[in-house]
Parts: C-alpha cells; structure tokens; sequence
C-alpha cells in the first residue's frame, strides 16, 4: 500500500506530528477565526501553519483544547479530518457560518447540526451516497447544553453541505449563471425540513463516523435564503463561546464514563 506523505513525522499539510494535538479539536473554515476562537482559552499558542491550515492548542476551563482552520468545503476539510486523527485528534466540533433556509430562523440565531445532507465531494470518495452524514449524539448533547447555559437563540436540525457557495445553494453565478439542477433547491430542501446551507460537515461527519470519531456542529446564522438577508459575522462570538463550552461539556461527560485516555 501506498505511504501516507510526510514531513519527517509531520502530516504533509497541517505540518502535524502524532501528539501535537489534543482529543477536542474545533474546526473554523477561516483561518483568521483560530485566533478568536483561543482567545477565550489560556496557554494559547500557536503550534502549526500551512496553507489554509492554521493550528492552535490551549487550555479551556482546564480541558485541553485546539482549533485547525480547514479552509473552505470538502477538499481542504477532509485533508484536515485525516491529518487531525493522525495527530492525535478523535472528537471535532465546527464552528461556522450559515445561510439559513427556514424563514423562523433570525439572523444572527445559532444551528447546531444533527446531520448533513452529503452535497461535498470529498465524501463520495470515502462512503455510497446511501452512508449517513451524522453528528455524534454525545457532540449534540453537549452543544445544546452549552447553547442553554449561555442562553443564546439556538435551532436543532439537519443542515446540507455544499463544495458550491454560488450555484450549488442557488446563488446566480457570474453573468447570473444558474445551472438546472439548481434551480429550485431551496424550495426542494425546505420542504425536507433542512435547517440551512453550509459547506464543511458532511465531509467532517462521514469521516468522524467511519473512523469511529466524534462530530458535531454549531452555526452562525449570517444569511436567510428566505428573508434574503445577509450580515456577516453576526452570531460567530456566540458560536465560538458555545462550541468551547460543549469541549468542557464534553471533557465532563468522558471523565464520568471513563471515556478519558
Ligand atoms: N455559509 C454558507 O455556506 N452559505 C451561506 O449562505 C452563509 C454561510
């Protein structure tokens, strides 16, 4: 069989070494949010960057912790999931961005994820298209109980992950292109109940469940397909405060089980 590429024992891409990273890995796509994700942690530093790929590890109310930017849909996500496990990683929360489809849900309002609706690309290679994309239910359990604590605005539910910001969620591309297969998505994924659009968890939740990782979801509703609103960056504080407090949810509910290496 082939080798896995490698930097002496660093992964090729996230420049990671068996150890470096702790079991509790948060996953922004953008780079620029690590930063504001271990700003509520301390001991943060960073310990590796690459391309798209950004890594910090800390410490969060006493639970190790680290975050990887993952760069945008499913290409750059699976290469994140595969070198994270390799590193030492085997439970992953992501922390981003959504464009909600049900016109109930505000701006601004959390998701967290249930599952994913497999519009990637990168899980086709890994499962049929029959294979689930779901979240871990411990993952779950602790980001709506962080999401309570906090008493921030929180929706539960299936959300669809795309490779296509444009055309594959029913943006006009360039010249107002529209493919036929994306006309009438919206609607189509609406009446299947499907919370909102993002572009990284299905990849994230068909690996973790393969591997036999955890997963789960929380989502800063910038955008409502419905309302045709959009305002950027408006939810991420709340996001990253919950997605960090479900760590240290989640480091209590592997302490009680025994669950803790
Ligand atoms: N992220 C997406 O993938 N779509 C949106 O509309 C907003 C954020």
């Amino acid at each position: 069989m082939a080798q896995r590429p490698k930097v002496g024992d660093k992964a090729y891409h996230l420049l990671l070494a068996p150890g470096d990273v702790p079991r509790y890995i948060l996953l922004p796509g953008d780079p620029g949010r690590v930063p504001l994700i271990a700003k509520h942690w301390t001991e943060a530093r960073e310990v590796a960057r690459n391309r798209e790929f950004v890594t910090w590890v800390g410490s969060y109310k006493g639970v190790a912790v680290g975050a990887t930017s993952t760069g945008i849909g499913s290409g750059s996500t699976a290469i994140a999931v595969e070198e994270l496990l390799y590193a030492g990683a085997d439970t992953f929360i992501r922390v981003g961005t959504t464009g909600a489809l049900q016109r109930e849900i505000r701006l601004g309002d959390l998701i967290i994820g249930t599952a994913a609706v497999r519009f990637d690309g990168a899980s086709r290679w890994y499962a049929p298209p029959e294979y689930p994309a779901v979240a871990h239910w411990l993952v779950v359990k602790a980001l709506v109980e962080a999401a309570e604590s906090l008493g921030v605005r929180y929706h539960v539910g299936v959300v669809a992950s795309t490779d296509s910001f444009y055309v594959g969620q029913e943006r006009p591309g360039y010249g107002g292109f529209m493919p036929p297969w994306s006309r009438g998505l919206i609607d189509a994924l609406r009446s299947l109940r499907v919370l909102s659009f993002e572009m990284e968890s299905a990849t994230i939740f068909t690996l973790a469940s393969i591997y036999g990782a955890r997963a789960g979801g929380v989502y800063a509703t910038i955008a409502n397909r419905e309302t045709d609103e959009f305002k950027p960056e408006v939810g991420v504080e709340e996001a990253v405060k919950v997605a960090n407090e479900a760590v240290k949810i989640l480091a209590e509910y592997d302490r009680k089980s025994g669950a803790d290496p």
